[in-house]
């Protein structure tokens, strides 16, 4: 069977009672006759998760989070557990975003566990992996994405036909600047040919894009082999926008 596009918008620490309503009723009205290979779905604060649980009821839209503990329950101020998420009906959540690696000194060993957590609450974690400019100048793309990768492969075991796995290089993040068409294909290759080294499933694992996707380049994005689909900032703010990226998948 063919995969499904998946699109999911990473909100960030952009939300607010009224513009989450506003937003998701734009969006939901937009994407109501949308195909169904295209699945979609939002990351949303940890507050709002009962909110948007109920503005998504009645949509096919999944709802998420940007992260969960590495940890079960306990002394852990501040942080949300995987059985948390699962309580107020998240599908999934982001784990290892770059800007939680770079801002939140997250390790691939954490982001590895933290995977685990999810999966362990029946959560799909959107595993996030990909290089800084440093990196792709000194030609270690590869060698960065498959190492950070691999940390998670081996920590969850039997389960890796379960990751979402989204290809973030660092510097198209925020940028306005995305990876070409050519460029985000070939590491996408590269995760799915080292996942099928450790599950019969990785030809129908979805395999995410984000680094400013818009409208005007989703097309050529989503177009490319293994690609299936993307991982949206800022553009997942603006309901025609992200309406229309799904729309392209
Ligand atoms: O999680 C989303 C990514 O960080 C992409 O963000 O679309 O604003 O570049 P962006």
């Amino acid at each position: 069977a063919p995969r499904r596009k998946c699109l999911l918008g990473n909100w960030k620490m952009n939300a607010s009672l009224d513009g989450n309503a506003a937003l998701l009723a734009a969006v939901g009205q937009s994407l109501a006759g949308l195909d169904q290979r295209v699945q979609w779905g939002v990351a949303v604060p940890a507050p709002y998760l009962a909110q948007v649980r109920g503005l998504l009821d009645g949509t096919p839209g999944w709802l998420g989070a940007q992260d969960c503990s590495a940890h079960e329950a306990g002394a852990y101020t501040g942080e949300t557990s995987a059985a948390m998420l699962r309580e107020f009906g998240c599908r999934f959540t982001l784990v290892g975003h770059s800007e939680r690696r770079s801002l939140h000194g997250e390790t691939s060993a954490t982001v590895a566990i933290k995977a685990r957590q999810a999966l362990a609450l029946g959560l799909t974690p959107v595993v996030c992996v990909g290089e800084t400019l440093a990196e792709r100048e000194a030609g270690q793309t590869f060698d960065v994405v498959k190492k950070q990768l691999s940390v998670v492969i081996h920590e969850v075991g039997h389960c890796v036909g379960e990751l979402i796995v989204a290809y973030e290089p660092v510097w198209a993040i925020g940028t306005g600047l995305a990876a070409t068409a050519q460029q985000a294909q070939e590491v996408h290759a590269a995760l799915r040919a080292q996942l099928a080294v450790a599950t019969p499933r990785a030809a129908q694992m979805l395999l995410l894009y984000g680094g400013s996707m818009k409208p005007s380049n989703a097309a050529e994005l989503l177009s490319q082999p293994d690609i299936d689909g993307g991982l949206i900032g800022g553009a997942s703010l603006v309901a025609p926008d992200f309406a229309a990226l799904c729309q392209a998948a």
